[in-house]
């Protein structure tokens, strides 16, 4: 009986041994040089410690081997990937070859059942359905209709250093400073909410409502991702069966009945005889709606790629931004000076929020040092043969995950001289962003016909906030917050580990 049952337990164990192992060659078949996987884990060791940022398990691979590679072959659990260590390479992906990459991986993970409103995201279609709704969302972000929700923005940013200044009268710095993070997502809530639907956020009160806590929840689940993870990169076959809820089914239906009520305000306006005044994006998506005959869903669907995608991504670059001015009093005090005599009545004028090239190149150098997007994970649509510098050509086939690890381009002092350090002037050479972009080394918000399109609206947003802040405060780093730019271990988008505290001190 013994016997039998250890001869079975080895059984076990030896066949779930095989199972876990036996694609590890499957790089080396297709002569793909790359690092040893290891069981379970593959090659990403601290994605399941969680006792460092994932980026960095790749980022030793790409200094290993950078210098004779284009690309490697790696394991995700078992499953195999395509690491791109050449910015070359990474700029075919994006732009030059991009029908051969044209889905993102999470596609895979997704569907409408399990998660209607992730799965609806541009981010997240494939193929033709997301050429559709790219084309059906993106008139709704113009730059004109960015510019007609710029004095809601303004408003926001008022509230945003009134907040500030009850902070200062409260003793904030003498009780460990202001949370940059909180602060920031406060300021986003209230701007994303009240430019996309109409209506108010409270963020700034002691009672926000419940928006903000729902999408904080939201980037906050490290758990769901890696046991779905590990799963479905073990099983790859469950990830037909089982699926990846990003969006937890409370929160679906909050954000239901948020929108039926924005819906609602507006039309009664509408019905109401008084011709609404703000062409905004609820005026672009109900006129979608008309047109496609669209119910509240599908509406909510379409509504929430701002939502979703707007928040947590530019509070954390108005945050990171924050730090690395409050860090540097220098390149704050010249940012200040090259706002101070724009502003008109406390603002800048609309149009003269691109013409700030210092305050630009602080945008891009904070993205660089802190992308909230730090890597791309592709999908192979259609074969093709690559070549690999002092390695032989070979051939990713269509389905194969295709990593592009952007920080690791950015942090490159090849690259980038001195790259850990905070210099905007980088970007004030003549062409620096287009070469940096063609050359697929800095792409903050993607590149080729997949780049983000939220990026003037996040531009605009995070520039205001900043030239209102720094106008009115001086900004300085807590000593609680560390002193180098470490990431957090874990978290969707990236951020310094242990949180970003200030101190603020008005300037009247
Ligand atoms: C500073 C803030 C932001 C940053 C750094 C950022 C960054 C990015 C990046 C890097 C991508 C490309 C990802 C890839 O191809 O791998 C992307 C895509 C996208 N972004 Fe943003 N984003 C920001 C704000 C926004 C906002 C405010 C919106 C919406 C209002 C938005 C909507 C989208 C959408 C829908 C996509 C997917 C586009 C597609 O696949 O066709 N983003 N973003
Ligand atoms: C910053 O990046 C954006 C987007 O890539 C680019 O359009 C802009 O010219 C850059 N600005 C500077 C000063 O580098
Ligand atoms: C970095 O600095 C060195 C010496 O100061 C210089 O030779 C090199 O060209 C610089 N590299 C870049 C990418 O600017």
């Amino acid at each position: 009986m013994v016997l039998i049952t250890l001869a079975l337990t080895l059984a076990v164990v030896g066949l779930l041994y095989l199972m876990m192992t036996w694609n590890f060659n499957y790089w080396r078949r297709r002569r793909v040089p790359g690092p040893k996987p290891k069981l379970f884990v593959g090659n990403y060791p601290n994605m399941f410690s969680m006792k460092r940022h994932l980026i960095y398990d790749l980022q030793d691979i790409y200094r290993k081997y950078k210098s004779k590679y284009d690309a490697v072959g790696v394991y995700g659990g078992r499953l195999p990937q395509l690491l791109v260590i050449n910015p070359d390479l990474a700029h075919r992906v994006f732009v030059s070859d991009f029908k051969h990459f044209h889905d993102n991986e999470v596609a895979k993970f997704i569907d409408e059942k399990t998660d209607f409103i992730f799965a609806n995201n541009p981010f997240s279609l494939t193929g033709d359905e997301w050429k559709e709704r790219r084309a059906e969302v993106t008139p709704g972000l113009t730059m004109g209709r960015v510019k007609t929700v710029y004095p809601v923005t303004n408003t926001v940013c008022k509230q945003l250093s009134e907040w500030v200044e009850k902070q200062i009268r409260l003793g904030a710095s003498a009780t460990g400073g202001i949370d940059a993070k909180d602060m920031s997502l406060r300021f986003t809530s209230e701007t994303v909410t009240d430019c996309v639907l109409g209506l108010k956020a409270d963020s700034f009160s002691d009672k926000p409502t419940p928006i903000m806590s729902h999408i904080k929840n939201l980037f906050n689940q490290p758990w769901t991702f890696m046991i779905f993870f590990i799963l479905t990169n073990t099983f790859p076959l469950l990830s037909r069966l089982i699926k990846l809820r990003f969006v937890p089914i409370k929160a679906e239906s909050f954000f239901l009945g948020l929108m039926a009520s924005a819906v609602e305000a507006r039309r009664a306006q509408q019905a109401g005889g008084k011709q609404f005044e703000r062409t905004d994006f609820l005026d672009y998506i109900l006129q979608l709606a008309d047109k496609k005959d669209l119910n509240n869903r599908q509406l909510l669907a379409r509504t929430m790629t701002f939502l979703l995608d707007g928040f947590e991504t530019s509070a954390g670059v108005l945050a990171h931004m924050l730090l690395l001015l409050g860090r540097d009093p220098e390149a704050q005090q010249r940012l200040r000076e090259e706002i101070l005599p724009r502003l008109k009545n406390g603002i800048i004028p609309f149009d003269e929020l691109n013409d700030l090239p210092y305050l630009d190149a602080c945008l891009n150098e904070s993205l660089r040092l802190f992308p909230p997007a730090f890597m791309s994970n592709k999908l192979c649509t259609e074969t093709i043969e690559l070549p690999n510098k002092d390695g032989p050509n070979f051939v990713v086939e269509k389905g194969t995950t295709v990593i592009v690890p952007h920080y690791c381009f950015m942090q490159d002092e090849e690259f980038f001289n001195d790259s850990q350090a905070f210099q905007p002037e980088r970007f004030l050479e003549p062409d620096a962003a287009k070469k940096y972009k063609d050359s697929g080394v800095f792409m903050g918000f993607g590149d080729g016909p997949r780049i983000c399109i939220g990026m003037r609206f996040a531009t605009v947003q995070v520039k205001a906030a900043i030239a209102e802040l720094i106008t009115k405060f001086n900004v300085r780093v807590n000593p609680k917050t560390r002193k180098d730019n470490e990431l957090e271990a874990t978290g969707i988008l990236a951020s310094l580990r242990g949180g970003i505290w200030l101190d603020f001190e008005s300037r009247q």
